[in-house]
């Protein structure tokens, strides 16, 4: 990183400080605050984290003006078109394009840790019948710390390597289980024979009853919104799983963390609620209506599936996704066409908007992988499962990146008070 630096002067007391300037590949500067609360007693405001680095790291780099995202120096465009989900995890773990071999060896290792501990699925009979999925995910996947003792020592590389393994592999049949119990259908165990997507979908849609097939474009389909979901540099939940395991806790619990943020509507909540929301639709004629109380200040409603905080021009994973749910309905799912043509109506109304356009909001991803999944016939409560599953390798690589950074420290923003100041306690007798 090359040094300049920036002077900061505290107007009122005349202070100044030269704050160290460093250049990252790409994307803007960033200036180093540390020096400031040493030297000036300043700390900076910065709500949402909008305006901070809060680390270094080399794993994924987003332009949000430009709608460019690259993993480890790809474009997205050319890992959607050209590589697998599982060749798109190699690279992210471990920074570079595996080899025929390695690759190999990778795809292996994965499938040979797919099954999980007899004692694991017994866990699920203690949730409600009725659980979202999700809340099954969030309590399981933190459980898996209580049957891998032999591997949570973060400060061992192996014990690292092999808790990312055992994620990886595990995530598809924890997924499927929690859908396979929600529906009271017998758990299938993984099959390490199929790919990795493929083998998801088994444990998902067969039952031990009839032999199970699958269309290759619907497993296309969902490895490409694997793909185009592996990591997103840092978003609340990679944030929040940087910041769990920044005190040591172990992967699973720290992972567990970050399903749990990746839950909320506004993250990864987003492509279940757009079809929610698109449903709500009887039909194209209703679109103007939805669209006016989007832009109504005395309506808390949101257009699901619109705008993203970081992507200002188009979310290029979007671009993909929207011809890939062209060819998905082409092919399959014809019965989803009315809700895509209310989901185009709503595009193109948005698009043209005044409102829409002064406010950068596109389309985002959730708004095409919603239609996809509803197109392959993924049940609308385990789409954020499936952003889960897709998303596991880049919180692992995330989390990784940060035992390795000799700058990590555990996490711990600063505040602005603005409470009471200091008083005495008043007995209760007194008050
Ligand atoms: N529909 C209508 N108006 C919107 C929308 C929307 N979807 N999104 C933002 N706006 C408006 C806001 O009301 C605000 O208007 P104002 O300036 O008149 O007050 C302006 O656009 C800016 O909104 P912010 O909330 O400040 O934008 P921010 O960047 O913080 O939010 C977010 C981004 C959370 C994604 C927001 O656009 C949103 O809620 N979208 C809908 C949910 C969604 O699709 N989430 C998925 C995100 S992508 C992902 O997680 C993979």
């Amino acid at each position: 990183m090359a040094k300049d630096t920036v002077t900061v002067t505290n107007n009122a007391t005349g202070q100044s400080v030269e704050l160290p300037l460093y250049h990252g590949t790409h994307g803007p500067s960033v200036f180093d605050i540390r020096p400031m609360s040493k030297q000036l007693g300043l700390f900076t405001y910065d709500p949402g984290f909008v305006s901070t680095a809060s680390c270094q790291s080399g794993i994924t780099y987003i332009d949000g003006d430009e709608g460019i995202l690259l993993y480890r120096g790809y474009p997205v465009e050319q890992l959607a078109e050209q590589s697998s989900y599982l060749e798109v995890c190699y690279l992210l773990l471990y920074g570079d394009l595996p080899s025929a071999e390695q690759m190999g060896e990778f795809q292996d290792m994965i499938m040979n840790h797919s099954m999980v501990h007899e004692g694991l699925r017994r866990f699920y009979s203690g949730f409600h019948h009725d659980a979202h999925p999700m809340a099954i995910m969030v309590g399981v996947v933190g459980a898996l710390s209580a049957f891998y003792h032999d591997s949570l020592d973060i400060h061992d590389p192996q014990h690292r390597e092999i808790s990312a393994h055992r994620l990886i592999a595990k995530m598809p049949t924890i997924a499927a289980d929690s859908y396979k119990y929600s529906i009271g259908q017998p758990f299938m165990y993984p099959d390490n024979s199929l790919g990795y997507v493929e083998n998801y979908l088994r444990m998902m849609f067969a039952t031990p009853s009839k032999p199970f097939e699958i269309s290759p474009t619907v497993v296309r389909a969902l490895e490409l919104i694997m793909i185009l979901h592996a990591d997103h540099e840092q978003n609340a939940s990679a944030s929040t799983v940087r910041l769990a395991s920044s005190s040591g806790a172990n992967p699973f619990a720290s992972i567990s963390a970050g399903i749990g943020s990746l839950w909320g509507p506004a993250h990864g909540g987003a492509n279940e609620a757009v079809i929610r929301m698109l449903e709500t639709i009887e039909s194209v004629e209703d679109v103007p209506k939805l669209v006016a109380r989007a832009k109504d200040r005395n309506d808390k409603f949101r257009l699901m599936g619109f705008g993203h905080r970081i992507y200002k021009k188009y979310d290029p994973r979007a671009r993909i996704l929207r011809q890939a749910a062209h060819e998905v309905l082409a092919e399959i799912g014809a019965e989803q066409v009315p809700l895509f043509e209310i989901a185009t109506e709503l595009e193109r109304i948005a698009l043209e908007d005044e409102y829409f356009i002064e406010r950068s909001l596109y389309p985002n991803v959730d708004f095409y992988s919603g239609i996809i999944l509803k197109a392959i016939g993924i049940p609308l409560n385990m789409y954020t499962v499936i952003f889960t599953m897709a998303r596991t390798v880049g919180w692992i690589s995330q989390w990784m990146e940060m035992l390795d950074d000799p700058e990590y420290r555990i996490g711990r923003p600063r505040q602005l008070y603005v409470g009471e100041a200091r008083r005495d306690y008043v007995p209760i007798d007194k008050r």
